[in-house]
């Protein structure tokens, strides 16, 4: 087997957290153990309602902020430490796509000189050269190079998020992180920047993590997918297999929020209770407060990680490997 491009192994990132100006810090747990790879050229989805620490996996993997435990590797060689040479080095070879364009660019520079600005950082080319690759680039994501001289403000939410993703690609990457890279967008257009996400990375090979909430999205473009629950995996395995038959309850869940074409809603599940947060973390397994198999094993023990069917992996009491009970994976 090759060696996957990114892996992550036993993740944690633990916060300092203050809920007034006088109490004391609590720890917040917002990545409790995530491992996770992703091969070169693929697409890993990661899925999760909000507080399940996708944007901190994110970051980690990316070297944004440094683990509190566990180790990163990339291409064979462990993460370099935030702002170190080195991880400048690699600040070429992966790249991070968020849901906010405004805030990833800058107001007072025009679009064309923010392309620019990674080939400078990174000396590729000649002033002509970088010129030439800044038109190819907006071309390329559907911009057009006319329009370099515009300011982010002139332009609407898809064309800023098409300027991140051009600025993105600029050094050719091996890895993107997008996280919730349309949600910020309207509905109308975010097909349209999934898609040129997709031809883009199918295009370069790019591998492609894809943070995301909106498993609609992930459906369509990611090979692989990985369910986060307050900080930890709670399943994993291909995508087409995940959507078409989940196995952990939380992931029977979500999937069955989604609507599929030509089918009615009937048999959707509703998620009661807390939605995750990790300054509250519930006993056992974290999900048993909203699961309807919960036992009372559920309520004092964490499942583990286990490999249940080929490529799959789920941490549930109620799962053993090859015991998939049929009330759950009916
Ligand atoms: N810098 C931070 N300081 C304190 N708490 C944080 C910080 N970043 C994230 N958290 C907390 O960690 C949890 C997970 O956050 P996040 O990774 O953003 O989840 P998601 O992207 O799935 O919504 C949340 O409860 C959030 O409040
Ligand atoms: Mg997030």
């Amino acid at each position: 087997m090759s060696m996957p491009l990114l892996s992550a192994r036993h993740l944690v990132k633990t916060y300092a957290s203050r809920r007034g100006a006088f109490t004391k810090p609590t720890l917040v747990k917002a990545v409790e153990d995530v491992s996770l790879s992703i091969d070169k050229g693929r697409t890993l989805g990661i899925v999760g309602e909000s507080g399940s620490g996708k944007s901190t996996t994110g970051r980690l993997v990316l070297g944004l902020e440094d683990p509190t435990g566990g180790r990163v590797t990339f291409d064979g060689a462990a993460m370099p430490g935030l702002k170190t040479p080195e991880w400048r080095g690699l600040r070429r070879r992966m790249q991070l796509v968020y849901q906010d364009p405004l805030a990833a660019l800058d107001r007072r520079i025009p679009i064309g000189e923010q392309i620019e600005e990674p080939l400078e950082i990174h000396e590729i080319g000649t002033p002509e050269e970088r010129k030439e690759r800044v038109a190819e680039l907006m071309r390329a994501v559907g911009l057009r190079p006319d329009q370099a001289s515009q300011y982010p403000h002139e332009l609407s939410g898809g064309q800023r998020q098409r300027v991140v993703i051009a600025r993105a690609i600029a050094c050719g990457p091996e890895l993107l992180v997008c996280d919730e890279p349309v949600s910020a967008l309207d509905v109308s257009i975010q097909a349209q920047v999934v898609n040129l996400l997709r031809d883009l990375q199918e295009e370069h090979g790019i591998a492609m993590i894809f943070i995301s909430h909106d498993l609609k999205v992930v459906r369509n473009i990611c090979d692989r997918v990985v369910v986060m629950y307050l900080g930890r995996v709670v399943e994993e395995g291909p995508s087409d297999e995940i959507f078409s038959k989940p196995f952990h309850p939380y992931t029977q869940a979500l999937v069955s929020s989604v609507p599929v074409p030509g089918t009615s809603l009937t048999d959707r599940i509703i998620l009661e209770g807390e939605p995750p947060n990790p300054a509250s973390r519930p006993s056992g397994c974290a999900f048993h407060p909203r699961c309807r198999f919960a036992t009372a094993r559920c309520r004092t023990e964490n499942p583990q990680l286990l490999t249940v069917a080929a490529e799959r992996e789920v941490a549930c009491h109620l799962l053993g490997p090859a015991q998939v009970p049929a009330s759950i994976a009916s």
